[in-house]
Parts: structure tokens; sequence; C-alpha cells
């Protein structure tokens, strides 16, 4: 792809330029393709003086942290630094059930680990980073913060998005964010390349939010079973699409924890377990979005799979609603 290839050359030029010969960069990998396409990037033009850390920040799905860490390390050969920060990110969301302080007590959590990260490399290997590779999409900068006289209907923030926007003032860094023009298709083109070599399931990896099952366990995230009940039914819907093979015709699909209890019966058994709903949506950029329509076949198997091995759901809904009126996600 022309295009793509072009894209390439003039971002490693753009990077070689602005960072120069000696200057050291930091990033935050996700787990996602965005911020791992930017990370391979940079790391191509800077190599050991990019600086990579991911954060368990204990909102990850079923063994994720393993699996990301294992595709940094053995496909994309990143150097990437993991920290656990479950306990205390966990701790500050206890009692917290208001969707924008929980985002707001994640994305502090998340900038607190950074800084400290940050001041790792200064404090034990003398280095000060004077950059950031962010894997910011168009999308990203259009929602996020719309540019002033913008016709845009949101001029709001819809929701604070997680990011490093908020450092502290005192941690000067200069911003790379070689995706910023582009659409999430256009960074899978990217990472496609021959000179990227991305595995093709990693760059299908739907977009997971920086919350986290933070804004998908619904209400106080610390609240008992939420979490490891999510786990599981997000491991068995997410399985159950890729093996009908539905996954790459989907932008996003995800389960959601609801904090409710329905009356069901089990065996003989009259039962009063939690509900979960189940999201899937169509969209090319997260921007607007429609419920896909399954076969009504999936839906069963998949409703009774998760009945059957979650010991503690009775009951499984699909959302069918668009974006707008609803977002992506539920919080
Ligand atoms: P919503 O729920 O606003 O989501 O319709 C649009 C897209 O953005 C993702 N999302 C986030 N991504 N940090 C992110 O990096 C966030 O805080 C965040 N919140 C939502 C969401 O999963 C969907 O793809």
């Amino acid at each position: 792809d022309w295009k793509m290839e072009n894209i390439l050359e003039e971002e490693l030029e753009k990077i070689r330029r602005v960072v120069g010969p000696t200057a050291h960069a930091i990033c935050a990998l996700s787990g996602g393709v965005d911020s791992a396409v930017a990370a391979i990037l940079v790391h191509k033009v800077l190599g050991d003086r990019l600086h990579c850390v991911f954060v368990d920040n204990g909102l990850l799905r079923l063994h994720e942290a393993e699996q990301v860490m294992d595709t940094f390390n053995n496909h994309l050969h990143l150097p990437v630094t993991k920290v656990d920060d479950s306990e205390r990110v966990l701790a500050a969301l206890k009692g917290l059930s208001d969707p924008e302080k929980k985002r707001k007590a994640i994305g502090a959590a998340f900038i607190d680990v950074f800084n400290n990260f940050a001041k790792g490399l200064e404090e034990k290997g003398g280095i000060k980073p004077s950059f950031l590779v962010q894997g910011t999409l168009y999308p990203d900068v259009i929602e996020s913060c719309p540019p002033p006289g913008s016709k845009q209907k949101h001029s709001h923030t819809i929701k604070s998005h997680h990011n490093v926007g908020g450092l502290p003032k005192d941690l000067q860094f200069k911003l790379i964010e070689p995706l910023r023009e582009l659409f999430k298709d256009e960074v899978r083109a990217l990472g496609r390349l021959p000179a990227m070599n991305v595995p093709e399931p990693f760059l299908q990896r739907h977009p997971f939010p920086g919350p986290g099952l933070g804004v998908r366990v619904l209400g106080d995230v610390t609240q008992p079973d939420g979490l490891a009940v999510l786990r599981q039914v997000d491991a068995i819907f997410i399985q159950a699409l890729k093996d009908g093979g539905l996954y790459d015709k989907i932008w996003q699909a995800f389960a959601v924890f609801l904090p409710v209890r329905s009356v069901g019966v089990q065996g003989d058994q009259r039962t009063h377990s939690y509900v979960v709903a189940l999201r899937a949506v169509i969209s090319s950029d997260g921007m607007t979005a429609d419920w896909y329509p399954f076969q009504p076949d999936f839906l069963r198997a998949v409703s009774t799979r998760i009945c059957n091995n979650v010991r503690l759901v009775n009951r499984v809904v699909y959302d069918v609603t668009s974006k707008p009126p609803g977002t992506i996600e539920w919080e």
C-alpha cells in the first residue's frame, strides 16, 4: 500500500528530525493497537532511547496482562516494563459509583504510576526523557477536545478520556503522536506493512478503553463478584465470536456486569443471580455505532454457555442501542 508506505516514511523522518540523536522518550502501552503501533514506530528510530511501560491496573480482562506482555516481548520485540498497580487502583475505587468519578480516579492512579516510572528512570538510570509517545488517533482528537468554534454537536467532553493528558505540569514532555491524523483502519494498515510486521491477531484486537473493566462493572467496581463474573462472561463471549468467525466483523464486543439480580430457575432450584449484558457494535471510528445483528442461534448458544458456566449468572441480555443515543461503553 503506497499510501501507508509513505505515511510510515514521513512519520519516521519526522520523529528523527524532532527527537534528534540523543533525546529519550517514554511511552505507556495500553495493550491496544494504537499505542503499540505508535511505540513500534518510535522504537525504529530511537531504539533503547524509548522507555515503555505497561500498567496492570487490576481492570484488565482474563489473562490479558500475560498475553499482552507475551506479544510485546516475543512478537513485537518491544522492551516493556510491567507495573502492577492493581491493589492501589482498586483501593481508590472502593465506594465510588459515579462514572465520571470512577474515570477520574482510574486516570489519576495511572498518572501517578506513570510519573513514578519517569522518576525511576531519572533516579536509577540518570535518564530524563523529554518526549512522550501517544497513540492518539484522529477521532480521539475530535471527540476529546473539539476545536474551538467547531460545529460538532457536543462542544463539551462527553466522557473524560483516560490518557496521559493530565500529567503534572512539572513533567514537561513534548508529545510525539505519530497516528494523530489517522483512523483506526489506517493504523491497522500501517501495522500490517512488512516493515512493521505486527501480527494480524494483534492488529484485529477490538478497542479497549483505558479505564478497562472499570467502566464495564457498573457502579462500584469493588462490589462482590463484579470483576470475577465479568471476566468469565467476557471470555466466553469473545471466544464464541472467534469460533464463529465473527470477531473481525465487529468493531467492538464485550460484556457488562450489571449490579442487578433477577430471579431464575436452574435445575429445580430458584435462583437469585446476576444479569449480564452483551454489547457488540459495528463502527468505522467509534464516533457513531450500530449494534451487530447476530443470528438468533448465536445469541442462544452464547447465553446458554454463559448461564451453564458462570455460576452467579442466570440471565443474559443483548444491548440493541446504537450510538447515539447510547455510547459504546455503558459508563
Ligand atoms: P464511547 O463509550 O464514548 O466510546 O462511545 C467510544 C470508543 O472509545 C473507547 N473509550 C475509551 N478509550 N480511553 C480510551 O482509550 C477511555 O477512557 C475510553 N472510554 C471509551 C470505547 O471503548 C469506544 O471504542
